[in-house]
């Protein structure tokens, strides 16, 4: 990295946007390993960032961001927001499909690459993470949210639809047939095995929404600073970490 490379005002995500249960314990795994890279302006690249959740934090804390999305809608509001949050020149917004980023973002070339809530609704989730991985420069970092199954079927079936729910716990790809949304979802072996076929060591993993979602409203919005403290100290622990909404992958190409 050469000096025009090193940050020139660092700002703590944490201190962007509102922490909520759904991104308070990603942001303290980036966290750490923005604070690891510490003045350097890394190189980004959010496969499926939608309208740029984690892209314009990202951004504004100095980083330079590719958000590749299927959507030209999303990357409009992405743009918008981008603007809007005075960064505009540091997110480069690209219409492209996960799997074939080799054509869009040199590989090697990227520091970081997300790829939140994608590889359930794309139609092979495997070259998408192997396009991810191929991206990475050498000990680049990799941030990978997936859905998970168990959450999935304890909903269906205190919903009242125990038919959802045990096919939900019987299908292999964890799905509940043609009408579910979803086209899989993951427990942590199986999305820990989907990262490492594709070369990349894992080297954390953690629930994120262990409980939000079975939470009634009134508590979860009247106490929303506790819930986000508790859905930290039970991300990383399992049980309550397997039994997540999602999974949080972090995992690195080797050097
Ligand atoms: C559920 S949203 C997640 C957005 C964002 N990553 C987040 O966590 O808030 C899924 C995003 O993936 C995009 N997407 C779906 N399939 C894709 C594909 N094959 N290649 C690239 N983007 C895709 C959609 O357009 C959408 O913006």
């Amino acid at each position: 990295m050469t000096r025009l490379d090193r940050v020139e005002q660092t700002r703590d995500p944490l201190t962007g946007p509102p922490l909520t249960p759904r991104t308070a314990v990603i942001w303290s795994v980036l966290r750490a390993e923005l604070d690891r890279r510490a003045g350097t302006r890394l190189t980004v690249l959010d496969v499926g960032g939608g309208t740029g959740g984690f892209a314009v934090p990202l951004a504004q804390a100095g980083h330079q961001v590719t958000v590749v999305d299927a959507s030209p809608d999303a990357l409009a509001a992405l743009t918008r927001r981008a603007a809007e949050a005075g960064v505009a020149d540091r997110i480069r917004a690209v219409q492209g499909d996960g799997d074939a980023l080799a054509g869009l973002v040199e590989p090697g070339s990227v520091d970081l690459v997300l790829c939140h809530a994608v590889l359930e609704v794309v139609d092979d989730p495997a070259p998408v993470v192997a396009a991810l991985v191929a991206a990475l420069r050498p000990g680049g970092a990799a941030s990978v949210l997936v859905a998970g199954r168990a959450a999935a079927v304890l909903a269906r079936a205190t919903n009242g639809h125990l038919d959802v729910a045990a096919a939900l716990a019987a299908d292999p790809d964890g799905t509940a047939g043609p009408r579910d949304t979803l086209r899989r979802r993951f427990d942590v072996e199986g999305a820990t095995a989907l990262v490492r076929s594709a070369g990349a060591v894992v080297e954390e993993i953690h629930g994120v929404r262990v409980l939000a979602d079975l939470l009634p409203a009134a508590v979860a919005d009247g106490q929303p600073a506790a819930l986000v403290e508790l859905e930290r100290a039970l991300a990383g622990r399992s049980p309550y970490r397997d039994l997540a909404a999602a999974l949080h992958v972090f995992a690195r190409r080797p050097a």
